[in-house]
């Protein structure tokens, strides 16, 4: 029997197979063969399929040494494996655990690095109370097949005297670019260090943080750098809220608030499908849904080019909804490609 099932998330699977011993296998995220990886015998069927808490755990090697980590890259190369890089800040969620997903059905080796990078928040920003938890974030890895853990210290990243940063593209210019000066220069020396630490094949990055994502293609384009760049669909809450780190700072009635952003952005893809063609007025609607729900302030509703960050006053080509708001102390961002 064919087994051409998509799992929506990593699981583990049970075959049993025509070709002997071969009795568990996994396929994460996305077809489970319908071949045995040992011999590609045909005909494995499905005797289990156990998703979520039941399934095998895995346990990452941590690693604080930028050196040893390196070695180990190399070490995989060597062998002709391919390795994909998952850059976080930890206090993981099913966010960062769908570009994990991503990269384990990818590459032969997974990395993901934990680093709350002090470079790229401003100051007053929340870096000291931004949530650190590498315990439970090894907790949720334990139900993926990653192979290593790059947690280096502040010290490791930036060593004394340390004073060599990023000139960030064009692109990091508007809206984060004007509210957060100075964070996309954080974001891509950090990121350009962590691909000459970890000189993976593929980096993934998520479509939530949509700025972000093209000034690190700008970047590796610029800069020539080898390494293939992914950006993956933003992991929301069944609500239509956008999985976020800083979600857990929100009390219950700041999150329902929070929930205007995809609520604003669903309205925004209703217009433009009912023929509203007029950026002011998709905009003027958005920011009402905004406002009636009690966000404390608006940074910024804007319709960009979804390549340049580029607004637009008529939508005719794919364009980008993008989001940034505060609810309380709270600052909460997120997009959607409409039209
Ligand atoms: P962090 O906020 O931890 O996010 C790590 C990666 O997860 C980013 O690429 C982000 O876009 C992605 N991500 C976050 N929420 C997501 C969601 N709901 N769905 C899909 N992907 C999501 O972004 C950073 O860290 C840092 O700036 C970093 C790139 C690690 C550099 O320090």
């Amino acid at each position: 029997m064919p087994l051409f099932a998509r799992t929506s998330r990593f699981m583990r699977v049970a075959v049993s197979s025509n070709c002997g011993p071969c009795t568990l296998e996994y396929a994460h995220g996305n077809e489970i063969p319908d071949t045995c990886r040992k011999g590609g015998v045909s005909s494995v069927s499905l005797t289990t399929a156990i998703d979520g808490s039941s399934m095998g755990r895995y346990t990452s090697q941590v690693l604080h040494s930028s050196h040893e980590m390196r070695q180990l890259v190399a070490q995989a190369h060597r062998v002709g494996q391919s390795v994909g890089l998952v850059p976080t800040m930890g206090a993981l969620h099913r966010g960062h655990l769908s570009l994990v997903d991503a990269s384990i059905g990818e590459c032969d080796r997974t990395i993901v690095t934990i680093f709350v990078n002090p470079t790229q928040f401003l100051p007053g920003e929340d870096y000291d109370r931004y949530p650190r938890s590498v315990p439970a974030d090894l907790e949720l890895l334990s139900e993926y097949p990653v192979e290593w853990v790059f947690a280096p210290s502040v010290e490791e990243m930036y060593p004394r005297r340390f004073s060599t940063y990023v000139h960030p593209p064009a692109v990091s210019e508007p809206w984060e670019g004007v509210q957060r000066p100075g964070h996309f220069r954080g974001v891509t020396t950090v990121v350009l260090k962590l691909f000459h630490i970890i000189p993976a094949d593929v980096a993934y990055f998520g479509h939530k943080d949509y700025q972000q994502s093209q000034v690190i293609r700008r970047m590796v384009e610029d800069l020539s750098l080898p390494i293939t760049i992914r950006v993956c669909p933003t992991v929301r809450d069944p609500d239509g809220m956008a999985l976020s780190s800083r979600n857990q700072y929100l009390q219950p009635h700041e999150r329902n608030i929070g929930l205007s952003i995809s609520q604003g952005l669903n309205l925004a893809t209703d217009l433009v499908a009912q023929g509203e063609r007029r950026a002011s007025v998709v905009l003027e609607r958005v920011r009402r849904v905004l406002e009636e729900a009690g966000v404390t302030s608006i940074d910024y509703v804007a319709l960009v080019h979804p390549d340049t960050m580029e607004s637009v006053s008529t939508i005719n080509n794919p364009t980008l909804a993008i989001v940034a708001v505060w609810v309380g102390a709270t600052r909460l961002i997120d997009n959607r490609l409409i039209g």
